[in-house]
């Protein structure tokens, strides 16, 4: 039965993803206007906290919720974890201890998210049903005691995990004080089951796809070594080297079980919920497991759990992480979890400095968040966590970061209203794309190949001229655009080079990376030189790519000055006379001496750009800054000093702005015009910021 009901649910969901019109996954298209991170009658912006009440005795959750209501908490998540709490024994459930919390709760002004607990298996299931637990690579079932220790693909955990949302939505679907839903927990933290189960779902995902074994051995090239398949269930799961093709494909059908995994809860929860309670889930930043722009599609908005971990903020890599989340559904989003001070997790958990976090809660606010929660209230007195930050120390008091949260969330109060219906608006995308993402990662070619960090320097040097920029997925909608640069771009193909030419056709400027366009979508190597479909239009085209040795000399000049190139140097060539050539190599491996590194071309009423080679800061920066006056591109604000980053969140007819001093000197920042100082209540036209500083400024009209 049990196995019946499963295989109607992937049938289901397989048909969905396969039918008819070549449904493309990476469609975004359709968006809502609305802001549905903000809660209608909440605060627009919120501080929160990750609370287990289930960890305490009743009697203690009045004092708990004082003291988060004196610290201007507005929000806890709850039950995440809670399942044999919630379901003691098979079938037999109780939540009427969860009631009384988010009642309790209620009665100090503080909504709560629902968890499902599904990232926690209780014992008596787990012994029970062995089958449920998650087999590791290596082929050994994980044993209870840990967490993620639950089967993404078993059909028998899919209906335990079903049973037990339906349950909850049943019972607090309706309940005024439950103002969303989080399911599971940091998916893919545990990515896969490696069992027979999984392997024969894989196949039969790939014949849902290709339809023919000679489709499939003709895309993968199986000719390669070999590895030719007469038979559906010959086809492996790849563990370490494998087919391009099929661990691409790997990767896609991992995304579709967690993707099926999630639908099987929220298709409970939308049964027996009310519409005003969200739906979303807890993301990890640039984790790559599965496709998070797949992913996210049916959820209300996206968010992620901001943790620095060693050491201490690096606002680029922060700032642009926010980013990309609010890129996922192209919404504001949500911070989820954030950290206290100081995680258990790492090799060094040192705390952050006084004000680091304050200055990071502002920072996930200026880029899109809705919501900031600290993990967690208070620590478990027992547990693998004990050493992790927190708000209160074992004794039930406030610890000193308590003071900082208290600060923080009294100033989300206070300018809240600031921020009602706004969202960021830039005029800047980066392209990301889990696909090429993959492909390099699989065949990185030079260990120093890092594709994140080159997106990093990219967007560091973009924001700082444009103060503000979108990460959005290759296949968003690019109109509203005046500049779009993919760095990486390896997986272009046909279609994703039609959307992209496109938006050139109409007047925008395309600026592609190394390693741009060189794979289709089954990770085949295009037949075209790079960057594939898109060389007639650039006018030019990718001769060799060389990776780089790390000790010598790569000279650059042109158009953007002298430098240097490392990692990675593509050997470009002009096609069309019209090409202009912006940085050649110097004198260096023979092959690259005197040949262009960047060129570009004018195409319908746009550009394309190419950029062959991996720049050094300077060069960075006299890139970006072409790129932006080329384009037409504005700063949204007007100068500020190095290590201040501003932002800004546009509603109706009106701006508001964030600016926070992440430089380790105090700074001094000129306003364009006077303006309102929201934390400080006064107007002015220069605002004073020690490190970690921050202010909200409005025009003052
Ligand atoms: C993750 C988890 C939390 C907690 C924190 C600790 O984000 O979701 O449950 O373990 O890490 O940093």
């Amino acid at each position: 039965m049990l196995l019946r009901i499963y295989r109607l649910l992937v049938v289901c969901l397989l048909s969905q993803v396969f039918a008819g019109a070549q449904a493309n996954p990476h469609d975004v298209s359709s968006q809502a206007t609305a802001i549905p991170t903000q809660i209608p009658g909440q605060d627009a912006i919120l501080m929160g906290t990750d609370w287990y009440p289930e960890q305490w005795p009743e009697s203690r959750w009045e004092k708990d919720l004082a003291l988060m209501e004196a610290a201007n908490i507005k929000v806890v998540r709850i039950a995440e974890f809670a399942w044999s709490k919630m379901e003691p024994s098979e079938g037999h459930y109780d939540f009427d201890w969860l009631d009384r919390a988010i009642s309790l709760a209620a009665k100090h002004h503080i909504v709560s998210v629902v968890g499902t607990p599904t990232a926690t298996p209780p014992a008596w299931l787990t012994q029970k049903y062995p089958d449920v637990l998650r087999v590791e690579e290596n082929g050994r079932r994980v044993t209870h005691g840990n967490r993620a220790h639950g089967s993404v693909t078993s059909p028998r955990y899919r209906v335990f995990c079903r049973q037990i949302a339906e349950k909850m939505a049943v019972r607090f679907g309706h309940n005024p004080n439950v103002v969303g839903w989080q399911i599971d927990n940091e998916y893919g933290y545990a990515l896969m089951s490696y069992d027979d189960a999984s392997k024969r779902l894989f196949q039969e995902w790939l014949k849902a796809k290709y339809k023919t074994l000679d489709n499939l051995n003709t895309q993968w090239t199986t000719a390669y070594w070999s590895e030719t398949y007469d038979n559906w269930s010959e086809i492996p799961i790849p563990i370490g080297g494998h087919n391009p093709g099929l661990r691409l494909d790997w990767k896609r059908f991992v995304t579709f079980e967690w993707t099926a995994y999630q639908q099987n809860q929220i298709d409970v929860i939308r049964q027996h919920s009310e519409l005003r309670q969200f739906i979303t889930g807890n993301f990890m930043g640039f984790f790559d497991g599965f496709d998070h722009y797949v992913i996210t599609k049916p959820l209300t908005f996206a968010s992620w759990d901001d943790y620095v971990g060693s050491g201490h903020v690096d606002p680029d890599r922060n700032g642009l992480t926010h980013d990309l989340t609010r890129g996922f559904k192209r919404e504001n989003f949500w911070v989820m979890e954030t950290q206290p001070g100081a995680v258990n997790w790492h090799s060094l958990n040192n705390f952050l400095n006084r004000g680091e976090a304050r200055a990071m809660a502002w920072q996930a606010i200026a880029h899109g968040a809705d919501d900031v929660n600290y993990w967690q209230w208070r620590s478990a007195l027992n547990g693998q966590e004990q050493y992790h930050g927190t708000l209160l120390g074992p004794d039930g008091m406030p610890v000193p970061f308590y003071d900082e949260v208290n600060q923080t969330a009294h100033e989300f109060g206070k300018v809240q209203n600031a921020f009602k219906g706004t969202t960021v608006v830039s005029q800047v995308a980066l392209l990301y794309s889990y696909d090429s993402h993959w492909a390099i990662q699989f065949q990185k070619h030079t260990e120093l190949y890092d594709d994140v960090k080159i997106l990093e320097s990219y967007y560091g040097n973009l924001r700082r001229l444009s103060q503000s920029v979108d990460v959005v997925s290759a296949y968003a909608p690019l109109s509203d655009y005046k500049l779009v640069v993919a760095p990486s771009l390896n997986v272009i193909p046909e279609d994703l080079a039609k959307h992209l030419l496109e938006y050139v056709r109409h007047g925008g400027h395309l600026v592609l990376g190394p390693r741009s366009g060189m794979k289709d979508q089954f990770n085949s190597l295009l037949r075209q030189r790079q960057p594939g479909f898109l060389v007639d239009a650039l006018g030019g085209r990718v001769e060799q790519y060389y990776a780089l040795e790390k000790d010598k000399d790569y000279p650059l000049s042109g158009q953007w000055g002298d430098g240097k190139a490392s990692v990675w140097g593509e050997q470009l060539k002009s096609l069309a006379p019209d090409t202009e050539v912006l940085l050649k190599y110097g004198k260096s491996n023979g092959w690259l001496d005197d040949q262009p590194a960047v060129i570009t071309h004018t195409y319908g009423k746009g550009r394309i750009t190419y950029i062959g080679a991996v720049l050094d800061d300077k060069l960075m920066a006299a890139a970006a800054q072409w790129m932006v006056q080329q384009s037409g591109v504005t700063p949204v604000f007007g100068p500020v000093p190095e290590g201040v980053e501003v932002s800004r969140r546009t509603g109706d007819g009106h701006d508001v702005f964030v600016v926070i001093n992440f430089a380790q000197e105090a700074r001094t920042v000129s306003l364009p015009r006077t303006m309102k100082l929201l934390l400080a209540g006064t107007e002015a036209q220069t605002v004073d910021l020690p490190q970690y500083g921050v202010e909200i400024l409005e025009d003052a009209r």
